[in-house]
């Protein structure tokens, strides 16, 4: 079976910035791919070209085969409904409570009835770790819960593909812990294709099937965690180990 997720030649740039500068990555099912790098190398840039929110320069991406920058708006659609996404920000609708954020897809994408969307949503909250907290409007919530929000809604539809941007960032490291399990699980269980872009070695050392570090608009190296372990060059070096050298990056 082919990847994925096969993403190739993918070039962006903004302005006179190269941020993406020839990439390709391919990710097969049930892998967990974790891509790392330092802040403002594109992680996030790169996720939003996998859910199609942005267009690339040039290159392409595969999902299950599929073109997503040239497919139709309906095929889209349905490459949508397999693909959960956390995105770095929760990116909650304020004006809606916590249920209806989680219920959002199930009614967009389904004909649940209520009654069955009422279980899912409470069944996906508890996954996480949440209970009483479906009336409440997400600003009124912890950044750490609201996450975990976050994260339910992302699995509402038991997708077939997860992509995670810096889930266990900003979080307890009960709950960083938590997240890291959970994402073991819906791969191990479910045989979820999963990405997740993460600063947290911790995360990735335990979790990762492989992982691509991002510098200089390409992947530098691509391969399973000991092989980063292993790597001599010094800018992945430098990276795994968090050691600073010299003055604050300026981006
Ligand atoms: N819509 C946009 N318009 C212009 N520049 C953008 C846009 N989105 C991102 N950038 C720029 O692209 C670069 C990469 O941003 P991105 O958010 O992908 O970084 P990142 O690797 O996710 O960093 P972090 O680890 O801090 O989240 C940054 O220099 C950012 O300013
Ligand atoms: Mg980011």
């Amino acid at each position: 079976m082919g990847p994925v997720i096969e993403i190739k030649n993918l070039t962006k740039s903004f302005g006179d910035k190269k941020i993406l500068n020839g990439i390709n990555l391919d990710i097969h099912k049930g892998e967990i791919m974790y891509i790392i790098g330092k802040s403002g190398a594109g992680k996030s840039v790169l996720l939003k070209h996998i859910c199609a929110l942005m267009m690339p320069d040039s290159g392409s991406i595969y999902i299950e085969g599929n073109d997503i920058f040239s497919i139709s708006k309906k095929e889209l659609e349905k490459i949508r409904k397999k693909v959960g996404v956390l995105f770095q920000m929760a990116a909650l609708f304020d004006s809606m409570t916590v249920f209806e954020n989680v219920a959002f897809s199930l009614r967009r994408f389904t004909k649940k009835s209520n009654e069955e969307i009422k279980t899912i949503v409470s069944e996906k909250l508890a996954l996480v770790g949440l209970k009483s907290v479906e009336d409440k409007a997400p600003s009124s919530l912890s950044g750490g819960m609201q996450k975990r929000v976050g994260l339910a809604r992302a699995i509402a539809l038991d997708p077939e593909i997860v992509l995670y941007d810096e889930p266990t960032t900003g979080v307890d490291p009960i709950l960083a812990s938590a997240v890291d399990d959970l994402i073991l699980t819906l791969s191990r269980e479910l045989k979820v294709t999963t990405l997740v872009i993460s600063h947290d070695m911790n995360s990735t050392f335990k979790v990762a099937s492989k992982a691509a570090m991002l510098y200089d608009g390409k992947f530098i190296l691509t391969g399973e965690p000991e092989e980063f372990k292993e790597c001599k060059d010094p800018i992945v070096n430098q990276f795994i180990r968090g050691e600073a050298k010299g003055p604050i990056p300026i981006l």
